[in-house]
């Protein structure tokens, strides 16, 4: 048949130009249609095979479901021939139905993602999210950082160093483990880290020159360190002026197995040693929070130290 033909044999039929009417504003899958309309399945696929034929509607795959929607590709007499049988449609007793429940398929649609974050507010940060995660944020917040030379002192095999090594000028992981470095150094190469360095060396006396550094880290590291006072003294001397420290670690904790468990020298730090120590070694602008708190027992919490080397 001529393409003209079906064109206008499509639109000949009251059922279909109440489909087409409803497309024109809205994608719908045929689920919704069948909703709205109250047309069997069946029905509606077949007329929505002949639209698509007549190239008056196309349709998306999403998942397992199709979405149609009214081609807005027609111009010219074609283009008048739609708005005039969209107009017909309007004179059709079921238009006015139709209209009132496309709203309320439409408001459903919009609720149910409502309804999910309703549920879910207050708690966002604990439940799973699909994309979300403290590892994407990270990198987010990455990418704000700017090129500093950073020392992550008791860096382990460097998960911190290499995200840091991403972004910043160069980044020197210090471990006194052996196999740690070594594992480091491993990685670092397979990822062409090549701004990442590990050295082996104690972070109370770290093998980095002295105000050669923007940032020092020591996150997880200063509750194995033998005398922490005098760790932040070194790190003080490390740094630049202008430079920074940030200390991730443990609130002071009762949990005695720590040291059996995971080699700590220290049960986690009190904020008010943190802070006393900092000001010793001449830190200034020094803020301390409990940044995580654990939801398993022993609910261990975790301190965020940061302070400046004027
Ligand atoms: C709990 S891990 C933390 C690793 C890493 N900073 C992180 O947050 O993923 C502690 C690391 O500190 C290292 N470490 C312990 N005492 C140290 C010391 N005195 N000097 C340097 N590294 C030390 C350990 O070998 C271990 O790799």
């Amino acid at each position: 048949m001529p393409a003209t033909l079906k064109f206008l044999r499509a639109l000949s039929d009251p059922t279909r130009l109440r489909i087409v009417a409803l497309l024109e504003k809205e994608e719908l899958s045929v689920n919704e249609l069948q909703e709205i309309t109250r047309l069997g399945q069946s029905r509606i696929s077949t007329h929505l095979g002949l639209l698509q034929d007549a190239a008056l509607v196309k349709s998306r795959r999403e998942g397992k479901r199709t979405f149609y929607k009214l081609d807005s590709g027609a111009s010219g007499p074609e283009a008048e021939i739609i708005r005039l049988a969209i107009g017909g449609a309007k004179e059709l007793p079921e238009h006015t139905g139709d209209q009132i429940n496309l709203r309320r398929v439409l408001n459903r649609r919009h609720e149910q993602a409502q309804v999910y974050f309703n549920q879910v507010a207050g708690r966002f940060d604990r439940v799973y999210g699909p994309g979300r995660s403290w590892q994407a944020f990270g990198h987010l917040l990455l990418r704000i950082l700017p090129p500093l030379v950073v020392a992550d002192l008791g860096a382990g095999e460097g998960l911190l160093s290499e995200l840091l090594a991403r972004r910043c000028k160069k980044v020197i992981a210090v471990d006194n483990s052996e196999r740690m470095v070594a594992f480091g150094v491993t990685k670092a190469r397979k990822n062409n880290l090549k701004n990442l360095e590990f050295r082996l060396g104690d972070l109370q006396n770290p093998p980095i020159e002295p105000v050669s550094v923007d940032l020092v880290i020591l996150s997880q590291a200063l509750h194995h360190a033998e005398e922490p006072a005098s760790a932040l003294g070194s790190a003080f001397k490390l740094l630049k002026p202008g430079g920074q420290i940030m200390i991730l670690d443990l609130a002071r904790h009762q949990f005695e197995k720590a040291h059996e468990l995971y080699g700590d020298r220290w049960l986690g730090f009190a904020e008010s040693d943190l802070h006393c120590w900092l000001e010793q070694a001449g830190f200034k602008k020094i803020e301390i929070n409990v940044v995580a708190r654990e939801e398993q027992p022993p609910h261990f919490e975790t301190v965020l130290a940061g302070a400046e080397k004027e």
